[in-house]
């Protein structure tokens, strides 16, 4: 098992995520971050982190995000590892508001 970061994260990025992750295994991009499934030991610690709910374990990801599992293992391995807070990107307030979280 691992947990998966899903689309709510795109264009947010808050990163309050990668704080309490224990491995750091957390890689990102300029959109979003991905987790890496070698690497995450299922603590589940980085849920109830995120302010727009993007995490899930991948046993539980919603249908529509399916996608996200295959994305975050592959994007993972290519991206450098984010392991401490950074400023959210500039559209995340409002799409946080937009999702019903603010
Ligand atoms: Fe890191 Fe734990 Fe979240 Fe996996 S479940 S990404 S190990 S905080
Ligand atoms: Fe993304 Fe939520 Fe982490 S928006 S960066 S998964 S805190």
């Amino acid at each position: 098992m691992t947990y998966v970061v899903t689309s709510n994260c795109q264009h947010c990025r808050f990163t309050d995520c990668v704080v309490v992750c224990p491995v750091d295994c957390f890689h990102g991009d300029t959109e979003m971050l991905y987790i890496d499934a070698e690497e995450c030991i299922d603590c589940g610690a980085c849920v109830p982190e995120c302010p727009v709910e993007a995490i899930y374990p991948d046993t539980i990801v919603p249908d529509e995000e399916t996608r996200w599992v295959k994305i975050n293992a592959e994007r993972a391995l290519k991206l450098p590892v984010v392991s401490s807070l950074e400023e959210p990107l500039g559209s995340a307030e409002d799409r946080a508001a937009a999702f019903g979280f603010k």
